[in-house]
């Protein structure tokens, strides 16, 4: 999927420009004291990825006139950093062969260099939001505290009384929903936001956080193009949206696939019998509509930002992550 802002052709183009000094300062930053650790900590930068957390950065800082491009790239490459560096610690946990379409870090060198590569990304990200000052160090904090716990939340799955559904909303909210909201508040601080429109920001990036995972959840079962093995979450008894309302439904139907979600699926021919009946099952179109609502709900939020192209952009941004399908 390419994120495109399309609203202002102008706007697009100085978008476009921040994103390519961006990926010029990602390179940058994964340069360590030996060849070995630059091309391991470039590995995962240089296979891309929609870049949608810098997106919202410097589209968010397009709200207000006069914000300094250093600042705004500076801020984009730290929560992309800390994203690239949560997918190296993820891809260990979920045994992951594959991301953004190429070999995943753990499964190209080990788990303990690639544990140890996300955490010297995550010290790179460190040293630049600290140049950006202390609420932004104390912001990035408070992300990665939400990030680790929705983490963990996940790996431990509901506890005794907890609501499934429920446990699941949380653990997307903190695990995507938190840095998202993050990307769009730092936009907002570097050009000088208002508090009101801070939060406003920060309560869009939240429901957006959830509109994208809960979409990624969606494309792990239904398409085939996404750059990682269809399926890893059904494999890993990764509990998701589909698969929850399935499992809180008790239509005799479903029992085969009920018995197939209770776990991991290590078997091929079972992966690929469940897989086949979660693309045929009405949740899917369940879980679409409740994008959609958040979606909404997302757009909702900006309705306090000042009048337009970075706030029609949000919007657009919005709509795209809501109609992909990759
Ligand atoms: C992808 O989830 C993973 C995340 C959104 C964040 C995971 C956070 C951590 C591992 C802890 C944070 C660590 C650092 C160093 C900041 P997914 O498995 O649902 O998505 P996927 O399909 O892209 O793998
Ligand atoms: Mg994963």
């Amino acid at each position: 999927m390419t994120l495109e802002i399309g609203v202002d052709e102008a706007f697009a183009q100085t978008v476009g420009d921040r994103l390519k000094s961006i990926e010029h300062r990602l390179a940058d930053s994964a340069f360590g004291q030996t060849p070995f650790v630059t091309e391991a900590a470039s590995h995962i930068i240089n296979a891309g990825g929609k870049r949608l957390r810098p997106m919202l950065v410097v589209v968010g800082a397009g709200l207000h006139p006069g914000a300094s491009a250093d600042e705004i790239e500076r801020a984009a490459v730290v929560v992309e950093l800390t994203h690239v560096a949560s997918l190296y610690h993820d891809d260990v946990m979920d045994e992951a062969d594959l991301r953004r379409g190429t070999e995943s870090a753990n499964h190209r060198y080990d788990n303990s260099i690639a544990i140890m590569i996300g955490d010297f990304l995550f010290a790179r990200a460190s040293s630049i939001v600290a140049t950006l000052g202390v609420e932004y160090v104390a912001l990035q904090a408070d992300t990665f505290a939400r990030l680790v716990q929705g983490q963990i939340a996940e790996t431990r799955g509901p506890q005794a009384g907890d609501d499934p559904v429920g446990h699941y909303l949380q653990v997307v909210a903190d695990k995507t929903g938190s840095l998202i909201a993050t990307s769009a508040v730092f936009g907002g601080m570097v050009c000088g936001a208002a508090p009101a429109e801070l939060r406003a920001l920060a309560a869009y990036g939240e429901e957006l956080g959830a509109v994208f995972q809960l979409s990624d959840d969606i494309i792990d079962i239904a398409s085939d193009v996404t750059g990682k093995t269809p399926g890893t979450d059904l494999r890993e008894g990764v509990p998701t949206l589909p698969t929850l309302l399935v499992k809180a439904g008790d239509d005799p139907s479903d029992a085969r696939l009920r018995q197939l979600l209770q776990g991991q699926i290590d078997d091929a021919d079972e992966l690929a019998e469940a897989l086949r009946l979660m693309r045929a099952h009405p949740v899917l179109t369940q879980a679409r509509v409740e994008v959609e609502r958040r979606a909404q709900l997302a757009k909702s939020h900006l309705d306090v930002l000042p009048h337009g192209t970075a706030r029609d952009a949000l919007m657009e941004l919005c709509d795209q992550i809501v109609s992909r399908t990759a």
